[in-house]
């Protein structure tokens, strides 16, 4: 298939999707480019999404995105998708490129605070635009957890089939991922214990130092969580993120999504496309 990745980051649609055929890509962010150009040897488009005519989009099968998720998630303001607020517009932005290029499909994914934002106002305004747009949508909240990796991480991913389309979700997870180890984590100047076998939340925020910074325990110890065991709770390949350092690596890792999610999903498709 012929994909386009937009908020494409460190390209965690991609790991998942393993051999398809990436024909645009696009994130504004510097740290996450080089890491893109560095794995996939595929250098993405810099400029902002709303400064990208859907006329240099090539045509493709499959559009993927990760979108900004401050607007929607429990931490974040709160104001959804008013067309007013920056954040919540691009969502607009993929509904501009959808309607432009009609692809197949459309993934997205987000936090999982977007279903219930606004008494679920903003997700009915997505499912809305697309369903306008000929697609049908499913939707299925996951937690990674449930996909190979211990961290606690609810996600919600948005699915579109132009047309009738065909059952992909729910997928059924067949095992949990138990963490073997104990973690607290320092939040606002309090520090917050969890459950043993579980992993909190990893956020964009951790590097920075004040705030959702995983502490694991070592002897009588506690030490901050190393770039590279990030890498192995949000289920990406250790090293992937080399390239880049300090606080704009544990970013770049808060804010990707689990691949091994994605892989569950474009199995279900492909074995459909194979029928
Ligand atoms: C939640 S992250 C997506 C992470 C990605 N799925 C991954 O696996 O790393 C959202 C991304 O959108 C990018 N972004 C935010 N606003 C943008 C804009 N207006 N145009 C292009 N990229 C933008 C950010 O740089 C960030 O990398």
């Amino acid at each position: 298939m012929k994909v386009v990745e937009l908020f494409a980051g460190i390209g965690g649609f991609r790991l998942g999707m393993g051999n398809h055929n990436f024909v645009y890509v696009n994130d504004m962010n510097k740290d996450a480019r080089k890491v893109y150009e560095s794995k996939f040897g595929h250098i993405p488009d810099d400029r902002m999404i709303e400064d990208v005519p859907t006329e240099d989009i090539p045509d493709h099968d499959l559009l993927c995105g990760g979108f900004p998720c401050a607007t929607f998630s429990i931490a974040g303001s709160r104001k959804g998708l008013s067309k007013t607020h920056e954040k919540g517009m691009l969502f607009y932005e993929i509904i501009r490129i959808v309607s432009g290029k009609l692809p197949k499909y459309v993934l997205l994914e987000n936090v999982e605070g977007l279903l219930t934002h606004d008494s679920g106002r903003t997700f009915a305004v997505i499912l809305y635009e697309l369903g306008r747009l000929g697609y049908s949508v499913q939707w299925q909240k996951f937690d990674s957890v449930n996909f190979g990796t211990p961290q606690h991480r609810e996600r919600v991913f948005i699915l579109g089939i132009r047309g009738e389309g065909f059952q992909v979700f729910p997928i059924i997870p067949k095992s949990k991922t138990v963490f073997d180890g104990e973690v607290l984590q320092y939040r606002r100047g309090t520090v917050r214990t969890f459950k043993k076998g579980t992993f909190p939340c990893l956020t964009a925020s951790m590097g920075t130092g004040g705030n959702n910074v995983p502490l694991l325990k070592k002897g009588n110890n506690y030490r901050k969580i190393t770039h590279e065991e990030c890498e192995l709770l949000q289920g990406i390949p250790l090293g992937h993120t080399e390239c880049i350092g300090g606080a704009s690596r544990y970013e770049r890792l808060g804010r990707t999504l689990n691949p091994n999610i994605v892989k569950a999903i474009i199995e279900r498709i492909e074995k459909n496309e194979s029928l």
